[in-house]
C-alpha cells in the first residue's frame, strides 16, 4: 500500500508527508511542481528513506499522473497542490486558475480512470482527499457565526473563487462518478516550512532583517489560525473515517485580528532574539496600503469534526506560534536559502511597487 501526496514539497504538503513518518512507514510518492513555493529541503530529513520518493511533476500532467498511479497503486491520492497566496492571484491569476481549476480537473481525470480499473475491494478502500480552504465562503461580519459546512460559497479573491472551483469538480466527481472523495476546508495555518511571504513568516524574517513589518489597512482584519500540525493530523483523521463525498471544516478557534497577531510575534521576539539596540521589534510596525478586495473576517466552526472523528487541535495560538518563532530562529539557514533570487523579485513587485 502507498499514498500519493500532490504539493508535497510545499508548507503544509510538506509538515504532512513529515508527520506522516511520524505514524506509519505506509510509502509515500511526493508528486510536486517545484514552483517558488516548492522546495525539496523541507523533505530533506527524508532522504535516504526508501519509504519516500519525490517526483517532479505538474497535477495537470495527465500521463505523467496515470503512469505514477499504475507503477505505484496508491490507496488514496491527497491533492495538497495549488497556487496558494492571494496577494499574487490578484497580480497574476492566470496560474491559479490553471493549477487549481484546470490541474485539479486533470488529476480527477487521471485518478477516475485508475479507481475504474481497480478490483471491487480496492475500489471501495481508495479515497481521493482534497484539501481546500475556508477562503472559499467568503468573508464575515464581526458578530456573524463561524462558516459551517453549509454556508454557501462566496469566494471573493481569484485563489479563493479557483479553489472553490476545485471543490466543485471534486463533489462532481463523487455526485456523477462515484469517486470516493473527501474535502477538507481549513483556516489559516502557521508552523515550520511556511514560505515567507505569508503574514507570520514574513514578519518574523522582516524583523529580524531590520525591515519594515507591513500590515494591510487598519490591521483589523481577523483570521482563525491553526498550527499545521493540528491541520496534517485532522487531514490523516478524515482519510481515515471520513464519510465519502462529505466536507470537514478544520479551524483553531483561534480568531486573530491581525494587527494582534503581529503584536505578539514582535513579544516573543523581543525576549527569544531582542533587537541589538534594545528597542522593541514592535517599532517596525507599518501600516501600508490595503489588498484590494481584502475579506474582513474568516472563521471556522470545527465542531462536525470534532464530533464525528473526535480531532482536536493540540495547540493554542500562544504555544503554536511560541514554537513556530523558535523554529524560524534556528532554521535561518533555510530562510535565507529561499529569500533569494525569485522571492525578492516577488517582495519588489509587492511592497515597492
Ligand atoms: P504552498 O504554496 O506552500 O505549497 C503548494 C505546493 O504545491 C508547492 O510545493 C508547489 O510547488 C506545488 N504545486 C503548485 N502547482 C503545482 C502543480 N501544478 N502540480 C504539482 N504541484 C504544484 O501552499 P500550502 O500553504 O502548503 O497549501 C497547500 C494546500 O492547502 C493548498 O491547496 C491550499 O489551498 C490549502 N490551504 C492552505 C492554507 C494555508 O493557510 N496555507 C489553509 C487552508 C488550505
Ligand atoms: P496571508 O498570510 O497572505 O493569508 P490569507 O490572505 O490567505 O489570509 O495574510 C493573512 C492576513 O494578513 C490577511 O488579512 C492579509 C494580512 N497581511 C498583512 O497585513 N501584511 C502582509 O504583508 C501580508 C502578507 C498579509
Amino acid at each position: 500500500m502507498s499514498i500519493i501526496v500532490t504539493g508535497g514539497a510545499g508548507f503544509i504538503g510538506s509538515n504532512f508527508v513529515l508527520d506522516w513518518f511520524g505514524t506509519s512507514d505506509e510509502p509515500v510518492i511526493t508528486l510536486d511542481k517545484l514552483t517558488y513555493a516548492g522546495n525539496p529541503e523541507n523533505l530533506a530529513s527524508l532522504a535516504g528513506n526508501p519509504h519516500h520518493q519525490l517526483v517532479q511533476g505538474d497535477i495537470g500532467d495527465t500521463k505523467l499522473v496515470a503512469e505514477l498511479l499504475a507503477k505505484h497503486k496508491p490507496r488514496a491520492v491527497l491533492n495538497f497542490a495549488a497556487e496558494s497566496h492571494v496577494d499574487r492571484s490578484i497580480h497574476g491569476p492566470g496560474e491559479f486558475i490553471q493549477t487549481n481549476i484546470v490541474g485539479t480537473f486533470h488529476l480527477l481525470e487521471a485518478v477516475r480512470a485508475y479507481w475504474n480499473g481497480l478490483p471491487d475491494d480496492e475500489r471501495a478502500a481508495f479515497r481521493f482527499l482534497h484539501v481546500s480552504t475556508d477562503e472559499v465562503y467568503g468573508s464575515l461580519k464581526k458578530d456573524d457565526p463561524a462558516f459551517s459546512e453549509t454556508n454557501r460559497y462566496e469566494p471573493n479573491s481569484p485563489y479563493s473563487a479557483s479553489k472553490a472551483a476545485s471543490d466543485h469538480l471534486v463533489r462532481a466527481y463523487h455526485h456523477t462518478y462515484g469517486l470516493p472523495v473527501l474535502t477538507t476546508n481549513c483556516s489559516n495555518n502557521y508552523g515550520p516550512y511556511h514560505f515567507p511571504e505569508k503574514l507570520i513568516p514574513l514578519v518574523i524574517h522582516n524583523a529580524l532583517a531590520g525591515k519594515p513589518l507591513p500590515i494591510y489597512g487598519d490591521g483589523q482584519q481577523i483570521r482563525d489560525w491553526l498550527y499545521v500540525k493540528d491541520h496534517c493530523a485532522a487531514i490523516r483523521r478524515v482519510l481515515a473515517d471520513g464519510k465519502l463525498g462529505e466536507t470537514y471544516n478544520v479551524g483553531g478557534w483561534n480568531e486573530k485580528a491581525n494587527l494582534d497577531v503581529v503584536h505578539t510575534l514582535c513579544t516573543l521576539l523581543d525576549e527569544l532574539s531582542p533587537r541589538a539596540d534594545g528597542q522593541p521589534y514592535k517599532n517596525q510596525i507599518t501600516f501600508v496600503k490595503d489588498r484590494p478586495g481584502h475579506d474582513q473576517r474568516y472563521a471556522i466552526d470545527a465542531s462536525r469534526l470534532e464530533r464525528e472523528l473526535g480531532w482536536k487541535p493540540a495547540e493554542t495560538f500562544e504555544s503554536g506560534i511560541r514554537k513556530t518563532v523558535q523554529w524560524y530562529l534556528a532554521n535561518q539557514a533555510w530562510v535565507a536559502n529561499i529569500t533569494s533570487g525569485a522571492y525578492r523579485d516577488w517582495v519588489n513587485t509587492q511592497y515597492d511597487a
